[in-house]
């Protein structure tokens, strides 16, 4: 077994948190089955204690270790996209712990596609008798951007954490979609990389519920969310791509300092204003959001123009996440 694994199991089975890479973003891990570790993580992170964690799995053998009643379209999705960037929303075994579902009947599961991430979950269950999971949200503190590097997640976490596993750049770089199956039909409760449109085409029906229609996007129906997340210090505003040039000129005209992300070529160059690339295919941005976010939140602007890229299926995800973090923008840490 690899060292630095060998320590991370030891630190989790004696109740503390480790960092750990996902596919997605990076994840604050604890033993979801110990309830002093796992309100460790809720004070490193300044979480309120009744939003409910994902609990990481080794494979998808273990859904019924923690589920009750798996619905068969749940374990067809396991099986078409797992290991992946999937959590599925499942009525709880009565084990689980009340602190990880947010005192809910139902529990977050996920089973994510890195490979330290998977050899981390194999060896912490290698034990008999242990229902092995790793209850891990997001290695960020409340509100803020997700970390997607080592960097990011020290930043965020400091000395909260004893040892942040080093898995390189994710390679998704935004959370994982969430699907609810809790309720009749299954629904979006988080847009994520896997879109409505390959879930359903999985499941043979013709669309989901929830986030897959557009008219819902500003509605976050994650249980415990809420809109302002994702967010930068600086005032971030999304702006449609007919409307970016004046929407600038009217910032600079003001005597703003001014940084833009745009997949639009140049349009203005002005003092003042700093330009930044955007990937033009939805899965290179997302893999480059948060780590552009934390740069533009960094260049001491005044004001982050963001161009709103269109509103299709497979930018549903990238859209959702800069929503949030223009809902959350402006708010300084003393707030
Ligand atoms: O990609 C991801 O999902 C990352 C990596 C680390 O796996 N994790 C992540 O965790 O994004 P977190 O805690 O930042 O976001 C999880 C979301 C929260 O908004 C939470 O409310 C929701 O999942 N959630 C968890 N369990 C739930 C449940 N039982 N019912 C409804 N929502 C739930
Ligand atoms: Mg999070």
């Amino acid at each position: 077994m690899n060292e630095e694994i060998a320590r991370a199991v030891a630190l989790l089975r004696a109740g503390e948190l480790v960092a750990i890479p996902t596919e997605t973003v990076y994840g604050l891990a604890a033993d979801a089955t110990n309830p002093d570790a796992v309100a460790k993580i809720f004070v490193a992170k300044g979480r309120p204690a009744d939003h409910p964690l994902i609990v990481h799995l080794p494979d998808a053998q273990a859904l019924d270790a923690w589920a009750r009643d798996v619905p068969a379209a749940a374990r067809q999705l396991a099986s078409a996209f797992w290991p992946g960037p999937l959590t599925l929303i499942l009525k709880r075994q009565p084990h689980v712990l009340d602190a990880v579902t947010g005192g809910q009947d139902t529990v977050g599961l996920r089973v994510p596609n890195h490979p330290l991430a998977l050899a981390l979950l194999r060896e912490f269950g290698n034990r008999a008798g242990h229902v092995a999971g790793l209850a891990a949200p997001s290695a960020n503190r409340y509100g803020r951007i997700s970390p997607t590097s080592v960097t990011d997640v020290r930043a965020e976490l400091g000395a909260k954490v004893s040892l942040v596993l080093d898995g390189g750049a994710c390679a998704v770089g935004i959370e994982s979609t969430i699907i609810d199956f809790s309720c009749a039909v299954p629904r979006v409760l988080r847009p994520g990389a896997i879109t409505a449109v390959a879930i359903a085409r999985v499941l043979g029906v013709a669309a989901l519920a929830g986030k897959a229609e557009h008219a819902d996007i500003a509605t976050p129906r994650v249980a415990g969310s809420d809109t302002a997340h994702y967010a930068p210090q600086t005032p971030l505003r999304l702006v449609d791509r007919n409307q970016l040039a004046g929407a600038i000129k009217d910032a600079l005209a003001a005597g703003l300092r001014l940084a833009v992300l745009a997949r639009s070529v140049k349009v203005i160059a002005a003092p003042g204003l700093a330009w930044h690339a955007a990937a033009s295919e939805a899965g290179a941005y997302a893999h480059d959001l948060y780590a552009q976010l934390r740069v533009l939140d960094a260049a001491g602007s005044d004001l982050i123009l963001v161009e709103a890229p269109p509103m299709t299926d497979e930018w549903l995800a990238v859209i959702d996440r800069l929503q949030r973090a223009a809902c959350g923008s402006g708010e300084s840490d003393e707030t």
